[in-house]
């Protein structure tokens, strides 16, 4: 009997040891990305960028519909394969150890898994929460800060729309009032839009919304410029980093954000409901929990990942999809983005009839462009380049920017591109 439970005690041990660590990732695939990565490592990101011996690897490792060409990768990035067996796996090791794995495991797995987070996040354990998506995230900020009746927030016409319903909410419940900017579509300067924000400052300005890449456009703005100006003024700034985490090479307290949000499921190619939330370590007691929480203390940020029973497999799963971003390293994947980019958007840029709604210069986006094209609503573009060429994208119909929305990814092959130029000039034509 005795024996039994000890053996049984052993067994659920092994099973349950730092489950996420294990390498589920599919080893062949990965080392022959690796050991082409070594090979052309002493080549600039942009020259490696254009490899495409290297790319064809990233390609096969994620797994494609062959009936069309997506386009559409703003709304959320289809995880490599390796990534969705891990995942696989984590559902499957939590599902025959429910409760114990609930009660005995997840706090250090989790726990684990925020180190590997925050080391690519560049910032401590202790100013992050993974949350489900940059809504959670940021609306967790919006409706946690105080707000006295007339004092003021500024944001701009091209942000979120969750975003600004969550600042709409505060401004019915509590009075705060929301000003907003209007965002050039090709500025010329970084302080033509730093100027943008400042002139709409006021005594009564408390924060800031600044959204770091647009997704309509894929327009980048100069955030680091934006928060220290704000920060001159004694304003706070929130930043909506849903497109840049893990496109753009960048560390999260490089930008001076007071708050940050992102969803992991984006460009972290996690699966759907990962986000991530940072809150520098002294605006901490700042925030309130949308979820009450009174167990740790005012300026633990572990008062903010208090949301009840949640799949913990998704959390786990972060730690792969780590692994294989790292494996091709930040600075190699903007460029690489930017590369698919100015690819397609080159050969279109001098066409008559067709406009390119996203500023030119490369630091001023990465993979998202909007393009219109004359005689085509949004809805009427979309519709004809699925109808007629199977070529899905989304229509962007704000009133500060009409087009569609292209968006390729890692895994998007040069010839796709080229069918959607030609289907573009066809089109203009
Ligand atoms: C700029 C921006 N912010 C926030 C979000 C919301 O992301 P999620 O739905 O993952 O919360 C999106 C989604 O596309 C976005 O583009």
């Amino acid at each position: 009997m005795l024996r039994n439970r000890r053996q049984f005690v052993q067994q659920a041990g092994a099973l349950t040891a730092s489950s996420f660590l294990l390498p589920w990732i599919q080893q062949p695939a990965l080392d022959a990305i690796t050991e082409k990565r070594r090979e052309l490592d002493h080549l600039s990101a942009e020259a490696f960028a254009q490899k495409e011996d290297f790319w064809v690897l990233i390609q096969r490792a994620y797994q494609q519909s062959p009936h069309f060409i997506n386009l559409e990768n703003g709304y959320f990035s289809p995880q490599p394969v390796e990534v969705m067996e891990a995942q696989m796996n984590n559902i499957r090791m939590i599902n025959e150890q429910p409760s114990f794995y609930m009660r005995k495991r997840q706090w250090d797995d989790k726990a684990g898994v925020k180190k590997l987070l925050a080391q690519q996040a560049g910032c401590s354990p202790e100013e992050i929460v993974i949350t489900r998506n940059t809504t959670e995230s940021l609306d967790t900020v919006i409706h946690g800060l105080d707000f006295e009746p007339g004092s003021e927030a500024i944001m701009c016409d091209q942000d979120y729309g969750s975003m600004l319903e969550a600042f709409d909410q505060q401004a019915r419940r509590r009075g705060l009032v929301n000003k907003f900017i209007e965002l050039p579509l090709h500025p010329v300067s970084d302080s033509e839009i730093v100027e943008r924000y400042e002139k709409a400052i006021t005594d009564k300005t408390k924060v800031m919304l600044v959204t770091h890449l647009i997704n309509i456009t894929g327009q980048v703005l100069p955030v680091r410029k934006i928060c220290d100006m704000a920060h001159r003024h004694d304003v706070q700034v929130i930043v909506d980093g849903a497109h840049s985490f893990a496109q753009l090479d960048f560390k999260i307290p490089d930008l001076g954000a007071d708050y940050f949000g992102a969803s992991l499921h984006k460009w972290l190619c996690c699966p759907l409901g990962a986000g991530i939330l940072y809150v520098r370590k002294d605006r901490i007691a700042n925030v309130w929990p949308l979820f009450g929480d009174a167990g740790h203390a005012a300026d633990d940020i572990r008062k903010l990942e208090h949301i009840g029973t949640h799949p913990v497999s998704t959390n786990l799963t972060i730690a792969a999809a780590l692994r294989f971003h790292q494996m091709i390293g930040d600075r190699r994947k903007q460029e690489r983005l930017r590369y698919l980019k100015r690819y397609w958007t080159e050969q279109v840029k001098e066409v008559p009839g067709i406009t390119l709604n996203t500023p030119w210069e490369m630091e001023r986006s990465s993979a998202i462009a909007n393009v219109a094209v004359d005689g085509y609503t949004p809805q009427e573009l979309w519709d004809k380049l699925y109808d007629d060429y199977r070529i899905w994208t989304v229509a962007i119909n704000r009133k500060a920017v009409k087009g569609i929305r292209v968006t390729p990814h890692l895994y998007t092959p040069i010839e796709h591109l080229d069918q959607f130029v030609a289907a573009l000039k066809e089109l203009a034509s």
